[in-house]
């Protein structure tokens, strides 16, 4: 036996971090079981979804069969608390916050998908959604966009992971913003594919109207608006006015972002080019391009595309990602290997 000890590979005896899905039968649920499964240090302790849709992973997503033998189970609090250490919210927002105290209080730490910890203003917050039921813990979440806030996630007990567009939109603003170079007033005109609003859609989403359409919704009152207003006003030290209008286009997954800027100074395709390269030079998952990125690019994958352009006298910024990887399961996965100190790319590469 001690032969045998000896001979196995280091990873053999490093304890893997147990996680737990609650809401693992949603769609950004069903991607987080696809990064844990592969990931190195982090392994799937406990499924948790309603009653009607549990059941076997592999009959809930048939596209696990013979990969995954684990059970999706209706929630015991007790038995998640025994099972794991860390706990991914797949929960669609008021619902979480009716989850989250109690797991803080049995000493997990939470990553919530959900929009309940990521509104600072509790009115700006009510304003948009309904009444906040956890005033105590919003004061302490970390809103998880890996790249500007890698500091305060390294310590957080709970982070607020970022909504899909906010991702798409303060990865594209956000080196005009740090080195304070527009104007506070932004436009932003982005698409998102169908799996945006979740597997329970209303009927604009059916199939028979989404194939071969296009169209925009929620036009001037999106919930993202002020999350975006509050992370760019946050990064640049000053009150940023937002725009946003969201459209929606027959594809499965990925949101393009068109950032509309106006430049404080005059400034030239190279200059931004090379201010974008240096400010994600060390980022893994920000890709700063030569050209217009494209969703196929990026679709299935925990990466960022952007390219910078001068049109004009504005600075207009495209911006690409998976609005259920990197704007979802993916960013939380980076925010958990950022929390637990493993390599950032763990799982998601
Ligand atoms: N879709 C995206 O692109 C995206 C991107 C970023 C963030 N988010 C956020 O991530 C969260 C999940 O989104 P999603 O797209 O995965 O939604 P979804 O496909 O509708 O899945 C939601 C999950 O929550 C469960 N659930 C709903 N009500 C519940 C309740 N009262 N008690 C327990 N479980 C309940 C659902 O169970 P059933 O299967 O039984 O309905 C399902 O497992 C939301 O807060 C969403 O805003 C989504």
């Amino acid at each position: 036996m001690a032969a045998i000890t000896k001979t196995r590979p280091f990873f053999w005896r490093i304890k893997m971090l147990q996680v737990a899905i609650i809401g693992a039968s949603g769609y950004t649920g069903a991607e987080a079981i696809e990064i844990l499964l592969r990931h190195p240090q982090a392994k799937i302790a406990y499924l948790t979804a309603l009653p009607e849709e549990c059941g076997n992973v592999a009959e809930v997503f048939p596209r696990f069969k013979g990969r995954c033998p684990l059970d999706i189970e209706p929630l015991q609090m007790n038995k998640l608390i025994d099972k794991a250490k860390v706990v991914l919210c797949c929960l669609p927002h008021k619902i979480s916050m009716e989850f989250v105290p109690n797991l803080l209080k049995a000493g997990l730490k939470v990553i919530d998908f959900s929009a309940d910890y990521r509104i600072k203003d509790v009115k700006v917050y009510e304003k948009y959604y309904q009444p906040h039921s956890d005033k105590e813990n919003l004061k302490h979440a970390v809103y998880g966009l890996c790249e500007l806030y890698r500091d305060k996630i390294k310590d957080a007990k709970l982070i607020a992971n970022p909504g899909c567009f906010p991702t798409g939109f303060m990865l594209g603003v956000a080196p005009l913003l740090k080195n304070n170079l527009i104007e506070k007033s932004v436009i932003v005109s982005a698409v998102t594919g169908a799996s945006g609003a979740g597997k329970n859609q209303s009927k604009n989403f059916h199939f028979p109207n989404m194939n071969e359409n296009f169209f925009a919704y929620s036009i001037g009152k999106h919930r993202h608006q002020p999350e975006m207003e509050q992370i760019a006003g946050e990064i640049s030290g000053k009150n940023i006015e937002v725009l946003f209008q969201p459209h929606v286009g027959p594809f499965d997954v990925g949101i393009m972002s068109t950032i509309y800027c106006q430049p404080k100074e005059n400034m030239t395709n190279e200059k931004l080019a090379q201010l974008y390269k240096d400010f994600y030079k060390n980022e893994n998952f920000v890709q700063v391009l030569n050209t217009a990125p494209m969703l196929k690019d990026i679709a299935g994958t925990n990466y960022c595309h952007i390219y910078p352009a001068v049109c004009k006298d504005k600075i207009v910024v495209f911006s690409a990602l998976d609005n259920l990887i990197k704007g979802a399961s993916g960013q939380a996965i980076q925010n958990m290997n950022i929390m637990y100190g493993f390599d950032e790319t763990s799982g998601l590469s």
